[in-house]
């Protein structure tokens, strides 16, 4: 187990485009998927891209486990937040299912203690490939599609503050949110 430290905004390294990876079901792709896991878990994150521990490579990790009963009082505004597999998408492609967009909140385990309304496609479908090299193709939307598109802007050297269009929509958890949280990505 290792749980890295993740960069946080103002760090160069997050405004760089990663590098798509060549070599599959390497050992060295394994570690860093295992180290992404571990920090991911660590934080209760719902996912990490590989920029955000120091690695410039198109690998991002994801997913939602199921909500207990108490924690779905507290977060009753991500109600379809508990449907997101768990995934390893690594040289992604998204392409929009057609011109609709959300406004959704968001944080970011690279902005801590920050949430943002960020306008993202509601509908995507999503293509790259797991850690052994073989096919992921979905198309999802929703809370799914939202975090698919935030981790894959990581990949860009795009934090998702970049994205907000209207800054009253952009503080801190604690004043925004009083009553509940949601996980950083
Ligand atoms: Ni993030």
């Amino acid at each position: 187990m290792a749980v890295r430290p993740v960069l946080r905004m103002g760090d160069a390294r997050l405004w760089e485009i990663a590098k798509p990876v060549a070599q599959f079901a390497t050992p060295a792709l394994s570690e860093l998927l295992r180290d992404m896991r571990d920090t991911m878990q660590a934080m209760n994150g719902a996912g990490l891209a590989a920029p955000q521990i120091g690695v410039g490579l198109r690998v991002v990790i994801f997913g939602m486990p199921p909500s207990l009963p108490d924690q779905e009082k507290k977060a009753p505004r991500y109600p379809d937040a508990d449907s997101v597999p768990e995934t390893v998408l690594i040289n992604p492609v998204v392409t929009p299912m057609d011109g609709q967009t959300d406004l959704g909140w968001e944080g970011c385990l690279s902005v801590p203690g920050l949430r943002g309304a960020v306008e993202r496609y509601s509908h995507i479908r999503y293509q790259g490939y797991d850690e052994n090299g073989g096919p992921v193709d979905r198309i999802v939307s929703g809370f799914h599609a939202r975090v698919v598109q935030h981790e894959c802007d990581h990949l860009d050297g795009i934090l998702y503050p970049m994205r907000i269009k209207d800054m009253t929509l952009f503080g801190y958890t604690a004043e925004l949110f009083p009553d509940g949280d949601m996980p950083d990505e």
